[in-house]
């Protein structure tokens, strides 16, 4: 199959809490990026509510792709594909993208892509920088905390993951614990930016040579530091404790991945996720790489949160290796992210 170069992609999130549509030209140029998020209504629970978020998606779907076309001056017709998150996430949520992008392709008469969130929030940099191979990316989201290996596009080899808590995770249940609001990992970096870290927190570095991650010790560490202050009747100073807990998590995060680029030989590291907007670990980053010698991509804070660009980017390069999902494709809550 020739390759359409400037070829009209349209992409489609709604694996947790952002309904989002965008359309790419060429997997590369943004002409649109509509996020229609529902933070505000989930903060009051204090984390996403799996019925709120499928519901709203529902009530939300039609305006945003209509909104992404308005807003990228194409019609329905210029569109070649749709790419959509398949998994993983929120099935309910999930499954409100695959049926309006089945729906879309199949009025169009155009292919559906599906799309894996990771391999989303790792092609979101090529919307900045084009991706340069071999490489491995630090994916640090509330659901992920994975390194993934590239060798080309497509190619997805998982070097290390979190054997629980995800990154995001544990700075969300962090800051639950701190009375801070959703989602905590802003609160925690606003907080750690006025402290220092003088409290003293395990870093789970696992068994020697390992890339995996593990944050739920840590997390078990600041309830436990919080009750013995409050036993003893001592003040916790919460600035502290962020900068503290924030010190660990990055710390880990950032040696592991310079020992995967070391591992692999890759000339790259790439960060992403949404956690990927904490200033801390984005300078942290900066500094051991350019020690390290290594050549870091990082994305524009817009593009670190679930957003529809970086699944039409990701699914144009699959549109463009012949992948396609037929009438019987469906969300895949725990769809993994192979080679
Ligand atoms: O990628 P994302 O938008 O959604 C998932 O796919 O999970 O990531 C959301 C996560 C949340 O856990 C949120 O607390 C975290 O990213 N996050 C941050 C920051 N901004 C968002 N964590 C630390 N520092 C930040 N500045
Ligand atoms: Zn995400």
């Amino acid at each position: 199959m020739e390759k359409k170069t400037d070829c009209l992609v349209l992409g489609i999130e709604t694996s947790c809490d952002e309904t989002s549509a965008s359309v790419v030209r060429g997997g590369k140029e943004v002409l649109s990026n509509v996020v229609s998020s529902q933070m505000d209504l989930h903060r009051r629970f204090g984390g996403v509510v799996p019925e709120v978020a499928s519901r709203k998606h529902v009530e939300r779907i039609t305006y945003v792709i209509d909104q992404a076309l308005t807003d990228a001056k194409v019609t329905k017709k210029e569109i070649d594909a749709v790419a959509v998150t398949q998994g993983p996430g929120l099935v309910g949520a999930l499954l409100v993208g695959v049926a309006a992008a089945k729906a879309f392709a199949f009025a169009q008469g155009i292919p559906v892509v599906p799309v894996h969130h990771i391999a989303g929030h790792i092609y979101g940099n090529h919307l900045v920088t084009p991706l340069e191979f071999p490489l491995v990316s630090l994916v640090v989201s509330g659901g992920h905390t994975e390194l993934i290996w590239m060798p080309e596009h497509n190619r997805f080899e998982k070097l290390g993951k979190t054997r629980d808590d995800a990154a995001g995770e544990a700075f969300d249940k962090v800051a639950r614990l701190l009375n801070l609001p959703y989602p905590g990992g802003p609160q925690i970096e606003r907080l750690a930016t006025q402290g220092t870290p003088q409290y003293d927190l395990p870093r789970a570095w696992l068994e020697p040579g390992s890339l995996d991650f593990s944050f739920s010790g840590l997390k078990s560490a600041v309830m436990m530091l919080m009750q013995k202050k409050k036993q003893k009747g001592e003040q916790l100073n919460q600035e502290d404790l962020a900068a503290s807990f924030q010190d660990a998590v990055l710390e880990v995060l950032v040696e592991k991945s310079i020992k995967a680029v070391k591992d692999t030989g890759a000339k790259r590291l790439l960060l992403a996720g949404g956690v990927s907007a904490n200033s801390g670990l984005r300078i942290r980053l900066k500094e051991r790489c350019e020690e390290e010698g290594i050549e870091l991509t990082i994305p524009p804070l817009e593009l670190c949160t679930d957003n529809a660009a970086m699944i039409a980017a990701a699914g144009t390069y699959q549109y463009w290796d012949g992948v396609r999902g037929d009438s019987t494709l469906n969300a895949n809550p725990g769809l993994t992210l192979t080679s």
